[in-house]
């Protein structure tokens, strides 16, 4: 497996590949890999004659106070594990080289709308410096195809509308959620939480699946439910930001008529921000 440090080195190495007559996946993340980022890799093999995964945090999508600094960092052990999975190669690009402007103001994207609604409005930026970061590898590695987690489903939605807006050649694909056995979605951020907090995670999973019952049980009062599903995360010990029922396609609250809901939700838990989300598909 290649590592690639530079953008003359990441883009001479997809240039060979596509000289060879291959095609690209990237897998974007933060690096702490665990089992979700792995089952990305997997995806993006089947897409592809070859797989890129990027890792980089990225400054510009933390807001002041949040996580940049003490933001895990396992270079070795991310390495390791993208060569079990199979990737090719692993772009690990400085701050520098990401943003070559010396620190800066620099090119921002944003996406109106779903940069500040759900997790946006709680993060205020964060989906822009997603974005932004997004495009710039996309730039730099000329992926035919992206493959991101449901996990952070917002941010998928986001950056599809931003493929479709800025006319990206790259397709975007999306898969599914791994969990603990528990139900808790694998994050980086669960390191974060303590034995008790640990105990406690799940019941934001748990919260979402009962919202689901409600919702194929016949239940439409989307207000109520999203209240009872924050009552309940609450009377578990976390502090709910937002439990939201919305189309799936594009996030906009249900329309009559609509089959394909997803239910979303954010929650703190002591010093750790958590997040989910479940597709409901109605008859
Ligand atoms: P990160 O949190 O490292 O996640 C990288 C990718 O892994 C994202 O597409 C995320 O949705 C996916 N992922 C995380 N946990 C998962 C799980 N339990 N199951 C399946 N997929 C999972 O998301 C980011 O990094 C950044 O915002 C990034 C897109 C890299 C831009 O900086």
């Amino acid at each position: 497996m290649k590592i690639l440090r530079t953008s003359a080195a990441a883009r001479r190495a997809v240039r060979a590949w596509r000289a060879a007559g291959g095609t690209v996946a990237l897998v974007p993340t933060m690096g702490n890999l665990h089992a979700g980022h792995a089952s990305l890799v997997d995806i993006a093999r089947r897409h592809a004659d070859r797989v890129v995964a990027s890792i980089f945090v990225n400054p510009t999508q933390f807001g002041p106070g949040e996580d940049y600094a003490r933001y895990p960092r396992t270079l070795r052990a991310d390495t390791a594990r993208l060569r079990a999975a199979g990737a090719d190669a692993v772009f690990v690009p400085t701050v520098a080289v990401m943003y070559p402007g010396g620190g800066g103001p620099s090119t921002t994207v944003s996406v109106p709308g779903l940069s500040t609604d759900l997790c946006g409005a709680h993060r205020p930026g964060h989906f822009d410096g997603v974005a932004s970061v997004v495009l710039r590898l996309f730039n730099i590695l000329t992926p035919e195809v992206a493959v991101f987690g449901e996990k952070d489903y917002q941010q998928l939605v986001l950056l599809r509308r931003m493929a479709r807006d800025l006319h990206l050649e790259t397709r975007i694909i999306g898969g599914p959620t791994v969990r603990e056995a528990d139900g808790l979605a694998m994050s980086s951020r669960n390191q974060y939480l303590d034995a008790a907090g640990r105990r406690l995670a799940p019941a934001l999973h748990a919260a979402l699946r009962e919202c689901r019952l409600q919702l194929l049980a016949g239940k439409r009062d989307w207000a109520a439910l999203e209240r009872r599903a924050c009552r309940r995360i609450e009377a578990a010990g976390l502090h709910p930001e937002y439990v939201a029922i919305r189309e799936a396609r594009d996030l906009a609250p249900p329309g009559a008529g609509c089959t394909s809901l997803r239910v979303l939700a954010a929650a703190r838990l002591g010093g750790t921000r958590l997040i989910d989300n479940l597709a409901v598909r109605l008859r």
